[in-house]
């Protein structure tokens, strides 16, 4: 959701499209509800219309968000999209969907389940709010700790490093919790975990590793946590546990890195999230939370609610939400299985490697995504006194590819680089046509900036300029009304 910051104009009118002043001649207000109903053909003519300045999504680069699936998934999603998931008892097949998909994931990350026992864990509507229960759960049993031991409960704090998605300083914010950032640095990019063992304390609620960093697609060394963490807490006596944010990792990890131990193997990993709308391969809207076992996650955190028929224990932040996802997502799993997903990831894997080597070659950027990861690439300006990854990426658009550009967060800031993620959508074709395109862009660059040398020779740009750039760059992009976010 987007807060709307529109500046309301009582007087302001969003004039008809063409083709709807068939239907209707009066303009519509834009910000206030008209005052009568107009035919259902000029409705959708006039959204349809306004939506044709939207992106299109399949060339919007800058999401780990899916952006096709197969037209028989979309017919279950369209014959499905009147059904509340809430109404558990009135849909109980859709509720047994959910619940078998929690399963599969579960074991997918080897969560230590018996063989008369279900797993721990729920839908949600995306990782974000995957992350707020898990934290959520993480401070519940925290305090429980240490209200038994009679010592202050009132400041937990979690420990990440600075690249976290913003949603992670949404939960401290909104549930009062300090985040303890470990800062990057010039070509590291992810947390360190022998900062973040050293960081952790006794009011540390968990610590939160990344598998698929937002910023470059890196994996966090959740094994080694894993291992610092345990010798501190035989030390210290605490049992300072690990959360995963396997937001884009989750689905890719298990399949083409199955040696790789970030999951429940790990015996201090009590929960994971991971997106179902990224490498899930669903379209937004759906992300799982598991836990290891039922200890793990407060009783008192679940809801029993029987107004709707049986009684139904519920732990989510949202009352009603679609059941849509939930179904795409058991089609999914069970549509690819295994090896599906496994082609699938291999196949991305293989377009990022074309394009780094495409990217690489042209020999303006360093590239700063990792080989193994979440498929993307994200690369540096070599040069930066000519001109920003910001300008290019805004030339680049004039091609149809919406590519964001970002600096890094503390303490690397004056790093910006440019991001393109790989989605099964992305074909080898697109990746060649892509860098086809960057090559005609970067040759425009340099031609104007040729132009431009004779004039003046600019200055090494410091954070407060291209903190600005960056800015400027997202208002002009939104006010042509155009969406790319880095998310
Ligand atoms: C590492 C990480 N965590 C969490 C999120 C938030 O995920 P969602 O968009 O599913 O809420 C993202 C989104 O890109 C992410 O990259």
């Amino acid at each position: 959701m987007a807060l709307s910051t529109a500046k309301t104009n009582a007087g302001e009118s969003l004039h008809c499209s063409t083709f709807a002043s068939r239907y209707v001649r009066t303009a519509l207000p834009r910000f206030k509800i008209p005052e009568q109903s107009i035919p259902k053909e000029a409705a959708y003519q006039i959204i349809n219309d306004e939506l044709m300045l939207d992106g299109n999504p399949r060339l919007n680069l800058a999401s780990f968000v899916t952006t096709w699936m197969e037209p028989e998934c979309d017919k279950l999603i369209q014959a499905s999209i009147n059904k509340n998931y809430v109404d558990m008892d009135e849909y109980p097949v859709t509720t047994e969907l959910q619940n078998r998909c929690v399963n599969m994931i579960a074991h997918l990350f080897n969560a230590p389940i018996g063989d008369d026992e279900t797993a721990v864990g729920v839908g949600t509507v995306g990782s974000s709010e995957a992350i707020m229960l898990a934290g959520l759960a993480f401070k519940r049993k925290w305090q429980n700790k240490m209200k038994a031991a009679g010592k202050p409960y009132d400041k937990p704090n979690i420990v990440t490093g600075a690249n976290v998605q913003v949603c992670w300083e949404k939960f401290a914010r909104y549930f009062e919790v300090e985040l303890k950032e470990v800062k990057l640095r010039e070509g590291y990019y992810v947390m360190d975990p022998e900062k973040a063992a050293e960081m952790v304390d006794e009011n540390t609620i968990c610590v939160a590793a990344i598998l698929g960093s937002t910023l470059n697609g890196e994996f966090e060394d959740v094994k080694m946590l894993n291992d610092l963490l345990a010798a501190k807490n035989a030390e210290t006596g605490w049992d300072t546990p690990i959360h995963v944010d396997a937001a884009s990792g989750g689905f890719i990890a298990p399949f083409i890195y199955p040696e790789l131990e970030w999951d429940f193997r790990l015996p201090l990993v009590k929960s994971i999230n991971v997106s179902g709308h990224k490498y899930g391969l669903v379209y937004a809207g759906v992300g799982w939370v598991i836990w290891r076992s039922k200890e793990d996650l407060p009783d008192e955190l679940i809801f029993h609610i029987n107004y709707l028929g049986a009684d139904q224990p519920t732990f989510t932040l949202n009352f009603s939400k679609g059941s849509s996802q939930i179904i795409a997502q058991y089609y999914q799993l069970i549509r690819l299985g295994f090896e599906g997903y496994k082609d699938v990831m291999q196949n991305c894997r293989d377009n990022a490697t074309v394009l780094r080597e495409g990217i690489e070659k042209m020999g303006y950027f360093d590239v700063v995504s990792k080989d193994s990861g979440v498929p993307l690439v994200a690369f540096s300006l070599k040069d930066t006194s000519k001109y920003t990854v910001f300008e290019v990426a805004e030339s680049l658009r004039r091609f149809g590819w919406i590519v964001p550009a970002y600096t890094m967060p503390a303490d690397a800031e004056h790093v910006a680089v440019m991001r393109v993620v790989i989605r099964e959508d992305f074909s080898r074709s697109l990746a060649e046509r892509l860098i086809a395109d960057l090559g005609k862009t970067m040759a425009d660059m340099d031609a104007h900036a040729g132009k431009k040398a004779g004039h003046d020779h600019p200055a090494k740009k410091s954070v407060h300029e291209i903190e600005k750039e960056v800015t400027t760059f997202w208002k002009r992009l939104v006010a042509k009304k155009r969406s790319s976010m880095v998310c």
